[in-house]
């Protein structure tokens, strides 16, 4: 095929040899398999930032964390030299993300390289070695979608422990090989601790994928794992390896009205005092 021109720089540097095919274009990025020795992988070329669209949201971007402080002044400037910055700091997310779950265990294309806005990665393949398909492409028996369901969410545990929310989970960004799903797409994903909308986004992430999965298997619908997740998570106890019952306990106790009228006096008998105090001084003036 045409060499698409973002991909010229890695063909004369040696580090791909052929540009096999182009997958499916998305919203934020384009995708060619590509040939580097014997090996078939996957290159994915950024658009520009103009042509992304909501991932750039401000509501992902919070508690990321800069490095280099003349850098993270500059990004909050509107100036070129800042929007550059921003930029490369947002390209960077997703190969930092993968490598970061690689070595947390959590199914991903392995990271091999980022070049000039493109990443080079692992192709998820199928049975027959072409482009593995999607979650939402394939049908599922009953067993086959609480087995993926489970892993998924194994998966979401592990990514949580390693500090990072998806954030876009969806049938959409879900791969499926001979060993099941494989995640992808992740330069939007946030920083579990430093983000305020970490916590809905969990949420959401786990709520589509109980969606998709119960259209195979319906008792997963009836299932929590997320609030569940995310308790264990603010109370410090979730682990890899932590055992989850898909329930969550709303927090139903009823407010003991005793204790919060005594409080409510003890705050008016305060402020009684203080206000003869005040007066007490301002009389002694
Ligand atoms: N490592 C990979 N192996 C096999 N196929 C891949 C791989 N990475 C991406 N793809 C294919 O390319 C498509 C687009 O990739 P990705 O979701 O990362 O890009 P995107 O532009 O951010 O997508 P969108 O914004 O539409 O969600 C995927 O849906 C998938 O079919
Ligand atoms: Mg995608």
């Amino acid at each position: 095929m045409k060499i698409p021109k973002r991909l010229q720089p890695l063909l004369d540097e040696g580090m791909i040899d052929e540009v096999v095919t182009q997958l499916m274009s998305g919203k934020e990025a384009q995708v060619y398999v590509v040939r580097c020795g014997d090996e078939l992988r996957c290159a994915k070329v950024f658009k520009e930032a103009k042509q992304r669209s909501f991932k750039q949201a401000v509501e992902y971007q919070e508690g990321r964390k800069v490095r280099n402080s003349r850098r993270a002044r500059a990004m909050s400037k509107k100036t070129r030299y800042g929007q550059r910055e921003q930029e490369d700091a947002w390209l960077n997310a997703e190969v930092d993300a993968l490598y970061r779950l690689a070595s947390a265990g959590v199914r991903v294309p392995k990271p091999y390289s980022f070049v000039d806005g493109v990443l080079l990665m692992e192709m998820i393949a199928d049975e027959e070695g072409y482009a593995a398909p999607r979650l939402d492409n394939v049908t599922l028996t009953e067993d086959q979608a609480r087995d993926y369901h489970g892993q998924v969410i194994a998966d979401v545990v592990r990514m949580l422990c390693a500090g990072l929310v998806h954030g876009d989970l969806s049938e959409f960004n879900v791969l499926v090989d001979r060993h099941g799903p494989v995640i992808i797409d992740l330069p939007q994903a946030v920083d579990a601790a430093g983000n305020n909308n970490a916590a809905r986004m969990l949420e959401r992430d786990v709520d589509n994928m109980r969606a998709y999965f119960g259209r195979f298997a319906p008792e997963l619908l009836d299932t929590e794992y997320g609030k569940e997740i995310w308790a264990l998570y603010e109370s410090g106890e979730l682990h890899p390896d932590v055992k989850l019952t898909g329930r969550f306990e709303h927090d139903t106790s009823s407010v003991n009205v005793d204790e919060l009228m005594a409080v409510i006096d003890d705050a008016l008998e305060e402020e009684a005092d203080r206000r003869e105090r005040t007066r007490d001084d301002q009389e002694d003036e």
